[in-house]
């Protein structure tokens, strides 16, 4: 079930997708469950798979801006950031082109569609091999913690995927920043792995949208009002600045705290990149039914707005709880 990266797995992988199966599949930022994204039914078995109360959009993955400009209308700001940011961890929400082949189901019956060109190697290969727009989520269960391995994506999905392609973890670690250009000002619908600061720089201020977790003193967003996602079976304690010796402790940077039952630190000399890299697989790794991880502040700048955004909605009350 799982295979490591190699030229026969990427050509399976471009099959399987063709043949309208689930195949799972690295990129920099974390795994995806793919699916042909002209069929209804291939993404279907996404939805299936992933146990999505709700048909929510998902992002269309291919491999150049060429392909993209087959499905969307790309002008303006959004060629800007396209050529700034393609390949790597950016998704752009934009007009469906007349005629466009995106299964309706993908885009949730929206005008719009989130599309993005991944930079990893093996994800490149199997979009060029594949030859068709991959519709693809993070392959975890819905509301759980996103899969940085092929590990965890066997933990989570296993039986469901026809293949898990392995190469290895996510050099990023938190899923692709999501900008909505498909009206007036440019809006940040989703904080991660671009940063607010980087796409600033090529195309001025832009909007953040209310519902994305920013932690900053002007944008206090209520955590009941957040939607629970990237949950943990432990209950999440934020802002820790001190830990019990019950808890087990999300560290970052260099700290005295002692006494937990277990700790990871995100990056001992306080590196963002590397705290975005280890986050998920640290999460799992410190997660117990009934536990508490309590998590150290983490600053609210550059890949840090994308951290704290999923910490918080790890930590949002959830669904029977
Ligand atoms: O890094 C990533 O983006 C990963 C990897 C696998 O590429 N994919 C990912 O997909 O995170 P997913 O389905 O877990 O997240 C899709 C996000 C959701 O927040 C969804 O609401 C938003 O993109 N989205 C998708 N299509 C949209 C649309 N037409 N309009 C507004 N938001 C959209
Ligand atoms: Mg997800």
């Amino acid at each position: 079930m799982i295979k490591a990266a190699s030229p026969d797995t990427i050509a399976e992988a471009a099959k399987l997708l063709r043949d309208g199966r689930l195949v799972a599949f690295p990129t920099e930022t974390v795994y995806g469950l793919g699916a042909d994204a002209t069929s209804d039914e291939a993404v279907a078995r996404i939805f299936e798979a992933k146990k999505r109360p709700t048909f929510n959009p998902l992002i269309v993955h291919v491999p150049d801006a060429a392909a993209a400009a087959d499905l969307v209308d790309i002008t303006g700001t959004a060629s800007l950031l396209a050529d700034a940011f393609w390949p790597g961890p950016l998704s752009l929400v934009l007009p469906r082109k007349d005629g466009s082949p995106v299964s309706l189901l993908a885009s949730a019956g929206l005008d719009t569609i989130a599309i993005r060109v991944p930079s990893q190697q093996t994800a490149q290969a199997i979009l060029v091999q594949a030859g068709v727009p991959v519709a693809a989520p993070s392959a975890n269960a819905s509301g759980r913690i996103s899969p940085t391995s092929a590990e965890h994506v066997a933990e989570s999905l296993g039986g469901d995927v026809s293949l898990i392609v392995d190469d290895g973890p996510c050099p990023v670690g938190v899923e692709s920043t999501v900008v909505d250009c498909s009206g007036g000002t440019p809006t940040i619908l989703r904080p991660g792995g671009i940063t607010v600061e980087q796409i600033e720089a090529v195309i001025g201020p832009v909007s953040v949208s209310a519902d994305t977790v920013t932690g900053a003193a002007d944008a206090p967003a209520s955590p009941g009002m957040l939607e629970s996602h990237y949950a943990p079976a432990a209950r999440m304690r934020l802002n820790a600045v001190s830990v019990a010796a019950d808890e087990a402790l999300l560290s970052f940077g260099p700290h005295g705290l002692s006494g937990s039952r277990e700790e990871r630190n995100l990056s001992p000399s306080g590196d963002l990149r590397e705290a975005a890299a280890n986050l998920f697989a640290m999460m799992r790794s410190l997660d117990r039914e009934n536990g508490v991880i309590a998590v150290m502040p983490v600053p609210d700048r550059g890949l840090g707005r994308a951290i704290n955004d999923r910490l918080q909605r790890a930590a949002a009350p959830r669904p029977g709880h």
